[in-house]
Parts: C-alpha cells; structure tokens; sequence
C-alpha cells in the first residue's frame, strides 16, 4: 500500500513538473540572433551598426515595432522585425536591455575638444552625458555614421519623434558638431 502512495505522489509529481517550472520564453534564444550584426551582447561592432545591449527597454520595443510596422526606415531591421509577435518583440528587448552597454571602440572625437553647439537640450532628454533616461535612449558612444544617420533621419523628417523636433532647424555643421560630443573616446 505504502509503496503505490509513493509511486502515485511520484507520477503526481512528474506530470505537474511542466506547469510548476518557469516556461522560458523565446527571448533568450531569438536575441542570439541578434549577435551576427549587432555583436557579442549587442555591443555593435561596425560603423552603421548601432550598440543595443543596455539600450532601455521601453526605447527598443517602441523600435522594433516600428521597424515591423514600417514606421521607422530600416532595411535589414524592417524585414527581421516582421517576423516577430508583440509579445515576442518585448522578450527580446528584455534580454537585449539586460546586457551591458559597452561604447563602441569605433569613438573618435578626442576628449576635451570644444563643440560650436551645446548640447544642454539635449542633456534634458538623454542624460548629462548621452548616458538615456525614462525619456529618451543612450545615445554616448555609439559609432559617428550611425548617429549621424539618425541625426539626419530626424531633420529630414523620414524618422519621426515630436521630441526630437528641434533637429529640423539645425545645419548640418551642428549636426556634425553634435556627433562629435558624443563619440568621444
Ligand atoms: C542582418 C543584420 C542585422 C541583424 C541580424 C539584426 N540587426 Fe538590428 N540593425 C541592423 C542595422 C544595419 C541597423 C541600423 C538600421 C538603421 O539605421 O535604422 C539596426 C538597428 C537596430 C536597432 C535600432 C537601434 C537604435 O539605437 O535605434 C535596434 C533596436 C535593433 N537593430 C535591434 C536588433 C535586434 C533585437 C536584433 C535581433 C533580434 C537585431 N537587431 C538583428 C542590422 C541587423
Ligand atoms: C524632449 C526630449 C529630447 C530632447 C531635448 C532631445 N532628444 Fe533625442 N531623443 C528623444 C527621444 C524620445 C528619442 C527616441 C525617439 C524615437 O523613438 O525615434 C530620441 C532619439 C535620439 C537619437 C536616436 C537614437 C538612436 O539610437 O537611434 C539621437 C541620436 C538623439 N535623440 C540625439 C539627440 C541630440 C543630439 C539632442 C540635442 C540636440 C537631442 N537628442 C535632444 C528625446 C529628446
């Protein structure tokens, strides 16, 4: 009698073992992928290629559906991004959000040089040193062509965030200017 309790509480046990453990989700896995453009941890390794790994959450899954959605230019990211959930877009943005943010070694402004823009509005939104806040992503050491691209991608409107506004009244020597600060090595 005693040894079929115990076989029964083992076969209870058995079957309720799937429900009682955590079921992974698809983030893991789906955000390896991630590593043959973006780098090891998304710590980009090429010129246009921008850094991911320690992006805030908020601001990568607002991305990735845009990219889905066709609402932000992206090329490789519009295909790769059509694939995915919303569900599993935001699996993926919290594993990518977890990992480290690590500058790109491509930064290439020296430090100290003097910029002919400030770059106090900008501290408002990203942080004293670019570092992102609630409000807006990390933008300090990424490559110069990626933020150059996106700079200019706001000016010309084919990138839209009320936020960033104020870039449409700006040349592009204070784009260039603004680059420069935040690439520095
Ligand atoms: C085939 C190469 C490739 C792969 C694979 C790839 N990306 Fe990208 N990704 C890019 C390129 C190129 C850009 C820059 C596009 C642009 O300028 O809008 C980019 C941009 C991004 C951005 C915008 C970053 C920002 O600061 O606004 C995010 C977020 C992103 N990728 C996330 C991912 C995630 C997450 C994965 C894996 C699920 C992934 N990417 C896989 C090439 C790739
Ligand atoms: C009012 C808040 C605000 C101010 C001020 C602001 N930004 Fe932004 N910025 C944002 C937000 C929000 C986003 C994300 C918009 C989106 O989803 O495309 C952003 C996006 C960006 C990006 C794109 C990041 C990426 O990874 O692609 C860059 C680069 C950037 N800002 C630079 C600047 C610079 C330089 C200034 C100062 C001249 C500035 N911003 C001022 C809020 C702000």
């Amino acid at each position: 009698m005693q040894g079929r309790g115990l076989v029964s509480i083992a076969v209870l046990l058995l079957s309720a073992a799937p429900v009682l453990a955590a079921v992974p989700g698809d983030g893991e896995r789906l955000a390896a992928t991630c590593a043959g453009c973006h780098g090891t941890r998304g710590a980009a390794p090429g010129s246009h290629i921008p850094v991911i790994g320690g992006q805030g959450a908020a601001y990568l899954k607002k991305t990735l559906t845009e990219y889905r959605d066709g609402t932000r230019p992206g090329g490789v990211m519009a295909n790769l991004s059509k694939g995915y959930s919303d569900k599993q877009i935001g699996e993926i943005s919290d594993v990518v959000a977890s990992w480290k943010w690590q500058n790109t070694p491509l930064a290439a402004t020296p430090k100290g040089k003097k910029l002919s823009v400030s770059t106090a509005a900008c501290a408002a939104c990203h942080g004293k040193k670019g570092e992102g806040t609630v409000l807006a992503p990390h933008i300090n050491g990424q490559a110069p062509e990626y933020l150059k691209e996106a700079l200019l991608e706001y000016k010309n409107g084919t990138r839209n965030a009320p936020a960033m506004a104020l870039l449409k009244g700006m040349s592009d020597a204070d784009i260039d200017s603004l680059v420069k600060n935040y690439t520095r090595k």
